[in-house]
């Protein structure tokens, strides 16, 4: 069972579908401000929608290994890590992330997607992460560079968000970067 207490008290653990109600209630009283640059954040509105989006990352747990955890602060749930299919063949895989507005701030995600990092490097033995941010969500940016990714330039029109096609960010992140990066802290 895949558990994590990061440092500061906040917790890692698989996202589930039981926890679907707590997901969609998450979603709800973030809406704004996750669907401005999360499409699901906008479209998951039912607990059926919930499930089936805590579904796709189970699923991905089981093909890949690599878990969808969601991060919980004091026993509530404030925010998550995912990644997308692995490639078996080049090893690589991308990472997504979120809080809710209440939870930004104060380094949250820096350090779940840190200890995810951990995971699919050392444990899992990846070797390339990838991560894509919208051109204009500096937050999303900034926690991008303060992990130690690099920039590779910009994907032309390679996202959607509320219907308009919108230029992203590509970074990525290599197992002996991470490595030399875990070294220098
Ligand atoms: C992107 C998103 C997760 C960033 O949240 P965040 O709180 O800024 O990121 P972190 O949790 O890493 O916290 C960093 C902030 O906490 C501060 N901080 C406090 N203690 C910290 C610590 N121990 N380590 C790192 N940062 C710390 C940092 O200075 C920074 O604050 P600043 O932006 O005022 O400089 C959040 O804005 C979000 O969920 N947005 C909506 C969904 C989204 O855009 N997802 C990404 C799609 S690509």
């Amino acid at each position: 069972m895949f558990k994590h207490t990061l440092e500061g008290g906040a917790e890692l653990r698989i996202l589930e579908t039981r926890h679907a109600v707590e997901f969609l209630k998450f979603i709800d009283e973030n809406r704004a401000f996750l669907g401005r640059w999360l499409r699901w954040g906008a479209e998951i509105r039912s607990i059926e929608e919930a499930e089936a989006f805590l579904r796709r990352g189970i699923t991905r747990y089981v093909e890949d290994g690599l878990p969808w955890v969601g991060i919980w602060l004091e026993g509530e749930l404030v925010g998550g890590v995912l990644f997308f299919p692995v490639d078996a063949r080049t090893l690589a895989t991308e990472v997504g992330y979120w809080l809710g507005e209440s939870a930004v701030g104060r380094g949250l995600v820096t350090r779940a997607v840190s200890a995810m990092l951990d995971y699919a490097f050392g444990t899992l033995g990846l070797h390339r992460v990838a991560l894509q941010a919208e051109v204009g969500n500096e937050k999303s940016v900034a926690v991008a560079r303060r992990l130690g990714f690099t920039e590779e330039g910009i994907r032309r029109a390679a996202g959607v968000n509320q219907g308009r096609y919108v230029d992203m960010a590509a970074f990525s992140l290599l197992a002996e970067e991470w490595v030399r990066t875990r070294c220098q802290r």
